[in-house]
């Protein structure tokens, strides 16, 4: 779908009196590019990258308490971690975005095609335990029942910046395509809670998605494309609560982790050819990026794995 048409469509829901987010969830599965299925294999995938770097820094999975930001309308994450021995997940969100009747058709797929689930999951998951969880999940009828299972507390509206959780209660904060859309300033608080809630030997695993997400479903821009534009262009067009991106580049990422005391202990960026041979050709942009490297600027995936300063010495 054009972006602009995309756009405007979004800031039209915005004028609705009541139940915006409901009226526009109900267009987006009627109309939108996604409408016709829920398929939760893509999150698993992105569940078995993010478990691997888990494991691969000395914080396995299996047992583990695990804090998730920005829970969205589904649950494949967290069911993620739970399929890979996740002891529990406690899930927050800004918004009570989640749709029950989603989750229930997520698990039915991946029900459907457990050989697929298993494949996904078990090169970096425990496989006896696996199979079992699995099962326990196929059994649900009910997204209640699924949470039950699966142990995972859902918590909206909640900020993932003021949890009201114990001190050192968790092993593991993770996100997924949320940070991108989060002010700095909250950025920042979400970190510091880290700081506080991370047990002795919890890690921080963040997955951003610097990109301009309108590029998804518009294969005629650059992910880059919104860097073209002004803050205040780009609240004209985008400054909604579906749309809201911080538009923050990878070394600003940096300096916010680094503000807070987070240590990294894995900094991984993807850069997107495309954009960067674009900027390399001189792509437009507006003043206030021209000070960043074609490698930061093109950046669209950025996954980050910290240690929260109080535990460094740990
Ligand atoms: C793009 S969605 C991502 C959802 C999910 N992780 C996924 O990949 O499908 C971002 C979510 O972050 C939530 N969010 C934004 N700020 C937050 C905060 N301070 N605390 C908790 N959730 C927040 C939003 O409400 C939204 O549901």
């Amino acid at each position: 779908m054009n972006w602009r048409l995309k756009a405007r469509i979004q800031r039209a829901f915005t004028w609705l009196p009541f139940f915006q987010e409901s009226a526009y969830y109900l267009a987006q599965r009627t109309f939108g590019p996604k409408r016709s299925t829920v398929d939760p294999f893509f999150m698993l995938q992105g569940c078995a990258e993010l478990v691997a770097y888990l494991q691969a820094a000395g914080r396995p999975v299996e047992g583990s308490r695990v804090m998730e930001v920005g829970t969205g309308r589904a649950l494949d994450m967290p069911i993620g971690f739970f399929l890979c021995g996740a002891a529990s997940v406690v899930t927050f969100d800004l918004h009570r975005y989640l749709r029950p009747a989603m989750v229930m058709e997520s698990v039915r797929a991946m029900c459907g095609d457990r050989d697929r689930v298993l494949k996904t999951l078990s090169p970096v998951c425990p496989r006896n335990g696996l199979a079992e969880r699995l099962e326990s999940l196929c059994s649900a009828l009910k997204c209640k029942e699924v949470m039950r299972r699966a142990n995972i507390d859902y918590r909206a509206p909640a900020d993932a910046a003021h949890t009201g959780l114990p001190d050192h209660s968790i092993d593991i904060q993770m996100s997924y395509t949320v940070f991108e859309h989060i002010p700095p300033n909250t950025l920042s608080a979400i970190l510091v809670e880290a700081n506080r809630i991370l047990a002795g030997d919890g890690l921080a695993l963040h997955h951003i998605d610097p990109s301009d997400h309108f590029s998804h479903d518009d294969p005629s821009i650059l992910p880059i494309n919104f860097l073209q534009f002004s803050d205040a262009e780009w609240d004209r067009i985008a400054a909604n609560q579906w749309a809201y991106h911080n538009r923050l580049r990878a070394t600003e990422f940096a300096a916010i982790y680094e503000e807070c005391g987070h240590q990294i202990r894995l900094w991984k960026p993807h850069v997107d050819p495309r954009s960067k041979e674009a900027i390399e050709n001189g792509f437009p942009l507006h003043p206030q990026f021209q000070k960043h490297s074609p490698d930061v600027l093109s950046t669209v995936v950025l996954q980050v794995l910290s240690k929260p300063s109080s535990l460094q010495s740990k």
